[in-house]
Order: C-alpha cells, then sequence, then structure tokens
C-alpha cells in the first residue's frame, strides 16, 4: 500500500534512506530536512512495515522532482520502486504539473519508467537550490532525467518577478 508519509515514518524513512546513502547511492537526508519535506512524501507499507518511500517536490509550474526515491534492500527487485515511481507521476497528474524530473545514478530504472536523459543544463536554476549544502556540489556527477506528461496541458508561464522593498499594498478595514 502507497500512503502520505506522517511523522511516525520520518526515523524509518530516514534509515532507508540513509542506509542507501552510506553506500553513495543517493545524498544523506537529515531529520530536519525530512520533517521539513514531509508534506512531499508517500510512503510503501506491508503488513505495518515501511519498506519504501519517495517524495515529488513542486520545483516550478510545469515541473516537479522525484527525490528520495528508496527502497529497503532487503525489498528491491518487487516492483516497490515502480509504484513509489507512478504514485509520484499521478501526484504530478493531480497538480496539473506536465514535466517529472529526476536527478539519479539510477538511469536505467528511470528509462524502464519512462523518462529520458536531458541536458542538466536545461534545467531551472532552482532545481540546484539544495545543491548548496551538497558535498558533491562542483563535482556532481547525477544524471538529470525527465518525462513529460502529455497528457497534462501546458500552463502559461508566470516568471518570477522580485518584491520591491517598501511596497505599499492597500489594506482593507472595517471602518
Ligand atoms: C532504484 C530503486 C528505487 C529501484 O527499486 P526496486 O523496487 O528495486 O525496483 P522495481 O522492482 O520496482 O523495478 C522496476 C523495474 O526496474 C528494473 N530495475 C530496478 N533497478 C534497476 C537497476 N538498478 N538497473 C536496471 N534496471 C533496474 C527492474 O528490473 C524492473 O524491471 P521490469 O519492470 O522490466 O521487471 C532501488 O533499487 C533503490 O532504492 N536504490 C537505492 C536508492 C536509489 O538509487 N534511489 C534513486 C535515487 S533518485
Amino acid at each position: 500500500m502507497i500512503r502520505n508519509a506522517t511523522v511516525h515514518d520520518v526515523p524509518r524513512i530516514s534509515e532507508i534512506i540513509n542506509s542507501h546513502a552510506e553506500m553513495g547511492r543517493m545524498l544523506f537526508k537529515s531529520y530536519q530536512q525530512l520533517y521539513e519535506g514531509l508534506r512531499d512524501f508517500a510512503v510503501f507499507e506491508e503488513n505495518g512495515k515501511v519498506l519504501g518511500c519517495v517524495a515529488l517536490t513542486i520545483i516550478w509550474a510545469d515541473l516537479a522532482e522525484v527525490r528520495s526515491l528508496a527502497v529497503d534492500r532487503k525489498a528491491q527487485g518487487r516492483g516497490i520502486g515502480r509504484q513509489l515511481v507512478e504514485w509520484a507521476i499521478c501526484e504530478a497528474r493531480r497538480l496539473h504539473i506536465r514535466k517529472v524530473m529526476s536527478l539519479t545514478y539510477e538511469q536505467k530504472f528511470f528509462e524502464k519508467m519512462g523518462f529520458h536523459v536531458v541536458n542538466k543544463d536545461s534545467l531551472p536554476l532552482k532545481v540546484w537550490s539544495d545543491c548548496v549544502a551538497c558535498p558533491k556540489r562542483d563535482d556532481c556527477d547525477e544524471i538529470a532525467m525527465l518525462m513529460t506528461l502529455d497528457d497534462v496541458p501546458e500552463v502559461k508561464m508566470p516568471t518570477a518577478r522580485p518584491v520591491s522593498r517598501g511596497r505599499l499594498f492597500p489594506i482593507i478595514t472595517d471602518d
């Protein structure tokens, strides 16, 4: 069963992700990062035990990122990773987000899921905001992969505008 994660899942999510991180297969996540991002997370649970997790993080109006995909080593090869990615794709579709990306070492797995390799330079700068704290930031060897959901219509892209300081906003009162 796949369900949204709760705070009770954080220790187990941390255990699964960081056991792979210790082997250099993904990035470490602290408890602080997991609690802050918990609303993005879903877990795969079987007989009361969490065996895998995934997060879908919104980057922009037309882009979301699959993050922190991890399956307990003892449960790999049973289709759990596929189901977690499918959950993330459904979630993107629910949010009307047309493109889903991942930064990964698991190129073949993501190709099976329908993603293809893209040039990292084609991704918006916002994707790299987390890299500031990454030890590999100057020598990133992750592969950028993308999937476009053709059934989700393209949206007119809002452009980010800086909010000028000291700008006045009307205040509505009961008077
Ligand atoms: C990558 C990972 C999530 C795959 O999860 P999984 O549950 O073992 O994968 P599944 O059983 O759902 O596999 C789905 C398909 O992908 C294939 N596959 C899985 N891992 C693969 C790999 N490393 N290389 C090639 N194919 C792979 C499976 O054979 C299966 O193919 P099929 O549908 O033709 O039978 C899991 O191995 C994992 O947790 N890895 C460590 C963490 C990691 O690298 N996460 C990705 C970070 S973005």
